[in-house]
């Protein structure tokens, strides 16, 4: 690797950082999605938990949650945003061993995750699972990796600050905000912590955090994405760019409000519910503003989506994006959550913006960037481009579906009641009925999972013969913001 490395040294920018990144953005979608596929066959079969500790459910699903987000998604949001801060600013990272301590830090915290968790050593705050030592050495990561950030930013050699940036810059600082506050804990011993807050005040700090987890790092850095590849892909510029300004302040001015949604009828204060509520349907606003700014830029390229499957997956991400953003703030409303919560339809939601939008959009931009990365013309083959978006696709259509009809069926059968006021239904009765729905899950996310092998082999096809065959800034070819 490091012969490679060496050969594809780009003069004026750091690609070496960019392209382990991005190697591990599609290593990490296997291991993740495969452990997605893993759990969602537990719910079908629970003979799947071996009757092991290890293995079980509880275990493994915050395993799949912090692979998928943290690992998949976390590295493709580092890889894709150290290659735009470097080619809008014209400059270099400010530090090539601080971008290394970040890859090989982050790699580290994933490491420790995946040996911690299926051991059973859980904070059991969402999303947030892992123990002190592991925050703490996310907590210098992050730091690290916003000093070359914005370092790089403040040396620039163009005055503008290109629009992505601005979407990966507040990602940044709000993950570092939303990680510190919300870990904060009194450590027992090395392998065990209480959190500092309390009750009903941990619950909303865990989702201020949580909502903003999906606001900052499952949603900014992704239009982070969204405005640097698909104007690049389509060979357009931005639809609008003073709505892209107007998109970046609406967003997170709005999501930070919007966490109490997560706790309708509970302990938490009504009028913070109903806050929450109205805030979160303020923010469908915003989040189609920017979904609209990035369709539109394809005016006058839609004919391009015949034939360029990349620009494919980008749109297509666009319209999931747009999909799970109406359909949340319709689930915020506490009438709507009333049915919706505890069920499956929660969990159609998450994954018709994880998969559709999340995964989509990180696949998309990975298949851009690896020819450029590796000095190639194009991918080894479009074609295989194309098999990988139609498993996708698919596959995101049967989870997704499959879990609307699923939580829509729990929800009504948990609320039935027979007229003498006793419930029509056992809640054993409402799982049977689930597992149909959980059959055609399992078979949407393996097809989803078979595309990430097909992009694999893609992937290790196209950097096989290693070195560059062309001169390398193959990138500026592709027209230019830069
Ligand atoms: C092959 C693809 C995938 C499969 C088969 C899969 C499957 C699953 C299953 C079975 C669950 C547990 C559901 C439950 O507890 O009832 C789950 C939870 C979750 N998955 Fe996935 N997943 C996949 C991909 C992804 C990706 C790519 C992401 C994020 C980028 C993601 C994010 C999540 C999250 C956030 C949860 C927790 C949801 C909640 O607590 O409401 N998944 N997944
Ligand atoms: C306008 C935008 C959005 C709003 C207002 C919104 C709203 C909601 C609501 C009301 C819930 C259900 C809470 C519950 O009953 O427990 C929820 C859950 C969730 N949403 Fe969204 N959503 C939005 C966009 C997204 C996007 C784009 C993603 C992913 C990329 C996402 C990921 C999640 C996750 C992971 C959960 C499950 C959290 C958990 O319980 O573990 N949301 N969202």
């Amino acid at each position: 690797m490091s012969e490679l490395n060496a050969a594809l040294e780009h003069p004026t920018y750091n690609y070496k950082v960019v392209r382990q990144f991005a190697i591990m953005t599609v290593v990490w979608g296997i291991v993740g999605m495969l452990v997605g596929v893993l759990i969602a066959a537990q719910l079908a079969w629970p003979a799947l938990n071996f009757d092991l500790p290890w293995t079980s459910f509880g275990r493994m699903r915050p395993l799949h949650t912090n692979a998928v987000i943290f690992a998949f998604g976390g590295s493709a949001l580092f890889a894709t945003s150290y290659y735009v801060v470097q080619r809008t600013t014209q400059a270099r990272l400010i530090s090539d061993k601080l971008a290394a301590f970040t890859f090989w830090g982050w790699q580290a915290v994933i490491v420790a995750a995946a040996v911690t968790l299926p051991l059973g050593m859980t904070s059991s705050k969402e999303y947030a699972e892992l123990e002190w030592p592991i925050d703490i050495l996310i907590a210098v990561v992050w730091v690290s990796y916003a000093i070359v950030f914005f370092g790089t930013i403040v040396k620039r050699k163009v005055s503008h600050i290109y629009v992505a940036n601005w979407f990966f810059g507040g990602f940044i600082v709000t993950v570092a905000v939303l990680h510190i506050i919300n870990s904060a804990a009194m450590p027992v011993d090395a392998t065990k912590s209480y959190s500092a807050y309390a009750g009903t005040v941990d619950a909303m700090v865990q989702w201020w955090y949580g909502h903003n987890a999906v606001g900052f790092f499952l949603t900014a850095g992704f239009l982070g994405m969204m405005y640097y590849f698909v104007p690049k892909q389509a060979e357009r510029p931005v639809y609008s760019y003073r709505l892209s300004i107007v998109h970046f302040w609406a967003l997170v001015a709005v999501y930070i409000w919007a966490g109490p949604h997560h706790l309708h009828y509970t302990a938490l204060p009504d009028w913070a519910q109903s806050l929450g509520m109205v805030m979160s349907i303020i923010l469908l606003a915003p989040s189609w503003g920017g979904m609209i700014n990035g369709m539109m830029t394809l005016s006058g390229a839609w004919h391009k989506l015949r034939t360029d499957p990349i620009l494919r997956f980008m749109v297509v991400s666009l319209s999931f994006y747009g999909m799970s953003t109406f359909e949340g703030p319709m689930m915020s409303i506490k009438t709507v959550n009333a049915l919706s919560h505890y069920t499956d339809w929660t969990i159609g939601h998450v994954h018709s913006g994880a998969l559709g939008w999340v995964a989509m959009i990180s696949i998309g931009c990975i298949y851009h960037l690896i020819p450029v990365l590796f000095g190639k013309n194009r991918m080894y083959s479009v074609e295989l481009i194309n098999v990988h978006f139609w498993m996708s696709t698919i596959g995101t259509v049967m989870y997704i579906a499959s879990m609307w009809v699923n939580g829509i069926l729990q929800g009504l059968m948990w609320r039935a009641y027979n007229e003498d006021g006793t419930l029509t239904y056992t809640f054993v009765e409402s799982v049977v009925a689930s597992h149909p729905g959980y059959l055609v899950r399992l078979a949407g996310g393996a097809i989803f999972f078979g595309g990430m092998l097909v992009m694999a082999y893609n992937v290790y096809m196209t950097t096989r013969k290693g070195v560059a065959e062309q001169a390398l800034p193959a990138g500026s070819a592709q027209g230019s913001h830069a």
